[in-house]
């Protein structure tokens, strides 16, 4: 270990203790992380200005603020494109594109019927969704659970929002023998992220915004199906090509917009189906 120099630091790190070898997923990761990090140190040649602002800025951003009391670091994997990248390596390309959860699920949503309307909102414009989850060869799963949570018209979750009941424009529903589902609710807005804190200043210093595409989440499940965490996103909306959080794939929907005689207001219709893919074909796959 004596003699240190710039060519033998990187092996020293990595080969410093017994490389966790009772544990090779953790060594794995280690050793690439520090391979990767000393190369990106190196090739930028960082200053050791830059380090101490680099610390200052984890730092920051792992305390807790009023806009996200869990701290920023969650946001920032996603503003980075990581949380993304993790799920197209995850995704099997066949089942329905899995897609970020985001930090604003809250388990135990309320219990909804089918047809039920979703949440209160009397600006929004009423959007009918409904579709049917169906296995891999095309045939419905019956009693599926579907746990969908949006943003209102205005681009705000009932829990950054005061004005919303607990539980607004979050639901669970079930499909029924034909593996339908159907709900109404409003034609959610695409929102910015909280910028108030180190990520933030990072986008205004990059020359990024802060939107995400308008969307909707999903969480599926259905006994003897791998479950399934996505979102749809609305197609039109200005930040397709530029969500914040590279989210946008290939779950895009179309309105239609529909005029009907007892409402002042337009309708629009969409249709989306899931599909899940069994547990017994992905252990085989
Ligand atoms: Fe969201």
């Amino acid at each position: 270990m004596k003699s240190i120099t710039i060519n033998t630091i990187t092996e020293a790190v990595i080969n410093h203790g017994d490389r966790a070898k009772t544990q090779p997923r953790l060594s794995e990761i280690y050793s690439s992380l520090i391979q990767h990090l000393h190369g990106f140190v190196r090739e930028v040649n960082l200053t050791e200005q830059e380090l101490e602002w680099g610390r200052d800025f984890i730092n920051r951003a792992s305390h807790h603020t009023q806009e996200i009391p869990s701290g920023e670091i969650h946001m920032l994997t996603d503003l980075l494109g990581i949380s993304e990248l993790v799920e197209l390596l995850n995704d099997t390309n066949d089942s329905t594109e899995c897609n970020l959860e985001g930090p604003l699920y809250v388990p135990n949503a309320p219990q909804r019927q089918m047809g039920d309307r979703l949440g209160i909102d009397a600006d929004g414009d009423t959007l009918w969704l409904s579709g049917c989850v169906l296995d891999l060869h095309d045939r419905p799963i019956a009693n599926a659970l579907i746990d969908v949570w949006q943003s209102n018209s205005q681009g705000l979750y009932d829990i950054q929002d005061p004005s919303q009941p607990n539980g607004n424009f979050r639901g669970r529903f079930q499909t029924d023998v034909d593996g339908k589902y159907a709900f109404e609710t409003v034609v959610p807005m695409g929102y910015q992220v909280p910028a108030s804190g180190p990520s933030g200043e990072m986008l205004r210093l990059l020359g990024r915004h802060t939107w995400r595409a308008a969307h909707i989440h999903f969480k599926l499940s259905a006994s003897g199906y791998e479950p399934l965490t996505t979102q749809i996103f609305i197609d039109g909306d200005q930040y397709l090509d530029s969500d914040t959080t590279f989210a946008v794939r290939s779950a895009i929907v179309q309105l239609q917009k529909h005029q009907t005689s007892d409402r002042s207001k337009p309708v629009y219709k969409t249709e989306f189906n899931f599909v899940l893919k069994s547990i017994e074909e992905s252990i085989n796959s």
